[in-house]
């Protein structure tokens, strides 16, 4: 089975959470585009909001409907992907650098669901870099302030956001407590959003050499 394969699978499970007349939360990368394909092919009943104008995009090229999410206060299910989580349900995502919208729409949502392929099961989060997204006006005080909280700061170079932001990572988490982690980067001015979700994720489906294991909060 290839990684893949695993993440249609892990879509494939997730879709069969979708009912008629849901308004439904798409999340952002590989693993959530093969849920938006998925959903292209069988044609629910649904309208979607988008975590990203990629995920929109994918979506509305496909048929999709499409509503803007600035109009909206509550989604019945979102479905995502993540970079890590761990048994406990917390979730490190934003390496496609959606983190903020994802977590807006995640924190409207009755239920987010996580989609993954086995590697980003983790004993516990902090492996992976924190993606923290910045106002450019306030990016070397806010790199300053993350190198207190990480080994290695770096920015990701010719990227901006879709809110108009840049993207700082952190590398090597000096702190290994999440919660800790997740207010210390929250407390720096200039910080918009960070990639630590805590208490957002209600479920997730992994799907590891084609075995689904489901994990509930
Ligand atoms: C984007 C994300 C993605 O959900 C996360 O990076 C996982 O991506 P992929 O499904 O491509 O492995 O958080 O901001």
């Amino acid at each position: 089975m290839t990684t893949d394969t695993d993440k249609r699978a892990a879509a494939a499970a997730a879709v069969e959470m979708v009912r008629d007349g849901m308004l439904v939360g798409l999340g952002t990368g590989s693993t959530a585009a093969h849920l938006i394909a998925l959903l292209v092919d069988r044609r629910p009943a649904i309208e979607v909001v988008a975590t990203s104008e990629a995920s929109a995009r994918a979506a509305r090229e496909g048929g999709l409907v499409v509503r803007d999410f600035a109009g909206i206060s509550r989604v019945d299910l979102t479905i995502d992907g993540a970079d890590e989580i761990d048994s406990m349900l917390v979730a490190v995502k934003g390496a496609g650098g959606a983190m903020l919208r994802e977590k807006v729409v995640a924190a409207a949502s009755d239920r987010m669901v996580v989609i993954a392929d086995g590697s980003k099961r983790v004993d516990r989060v902090g492996a992976a870099k924190l993606p923290v997204e910045v106002l450019p006006f306030a990016e070397r005080f806010v790199a300053r302030a993350l190198a207190g909280l990480f080994e290695r700061v770096e920015k990701r170079e010719g990227v901006e956001t879709d809110n108009g932001n840049v993207i700082l990572d952190g590398h090597g988490w000096r702190d290994a407590d999440p919660q800790r982690m997740a207010a210390a980067v929250a407390s720096i001015p200039g910080v918009v959003g960070h990639g630590l979700f805590l208490s957002e994720v209600d479920a997730a489906i992994i799907a590891e050499d084609g075995v689904v294991t489901r994990l509930e909060r």
